[in-house]
């Protein structure tokens, strides 16, 4: 097996009380490692199976891998957008791009909420810095990732219904508050700006 989720960075239920232990565990377990298995079962030993997940996601062709291998990608990446323990603030040379590029992080926190409720069917919200460190905030359909237009994803939002749906029924908007205001983690965010 060439692909690996890696396991959650937190207990299942460490995003309580805004997203329950449920929802962590039926989202991972199954929609998460679901892309992972369909994966497998497409591209097992073909020559796409030598590939990164990055080159996969990077490659024209196939859209069904491609959706496959840019949603193993995403969800990892959004787990680690995720941090318990009450919101943080960014900080270092990330403060410094958010003030050029959005004024101040309230500004930024108000344009990832309104870019993950504006997303009309299932997709997910992006910050992501590009060559010259300008930050870009917006929102994708289905699989889509940044990584294929060659911008560097800093955190991301779930907004498949998967993601919310059993905590908050069709109330999106109160699951992208939860996340915005009290979840985001603003050192994964750095750590990605940096790299
Ligand atoms: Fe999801």
């Amino acid at each position: 097996m060439k692909f690996e989720i890696p396991p959650l960075p937190y207990a299942k239920d460490a995003l309580e009380p805004h997203i329950s232990a449920r929802t962590v565990d039926v989202h991972y377990e199954k929609h998460h490692k679901g892309y992972l298995a369909k994966l497998q079962q497409a591209i097992g030993g073909k020559p796409l199976a030598k590939l990164s997940l990055e080159d996969i996601i990077c490659s024209p062709g196939d859209q069904h891998v491609f959706n496959l291998a840019a949603q193993v990608w995403n969800h990892t990446f959004y787990w680690n957008s995720l941090a318990p323990g009450g919101p943080s603030q960014p900080g270092g040379a990330l403060a410094a791009a958010i003030r050029r590029s959005f004024g101040d992080v309230d500004v930024l926190r108000r344009e990832l909420a309104h870019a993950a409720n504006g997303e009309f069917g299932s997709g997910w919200a992006w910050l992501t810095k590009d060559a010259e460190g300008g930050l870009h905030v917006f929102n994708s359909d289905d699989a889509q990732n940044p990584v294929r237009s060659g911008l560097t994803p800093l955190l991301t939002i779930d907004v498949w219904e998967h993601a919310y749906y059993l905590d908050y029924q069709s109330e999106r908007e109160k699951y992208v508050k939860a996340v915005v205001d009290e979840l985001l983690d603003w050192r994964f965010a750095e750590k990605n700006f940096g790299a």
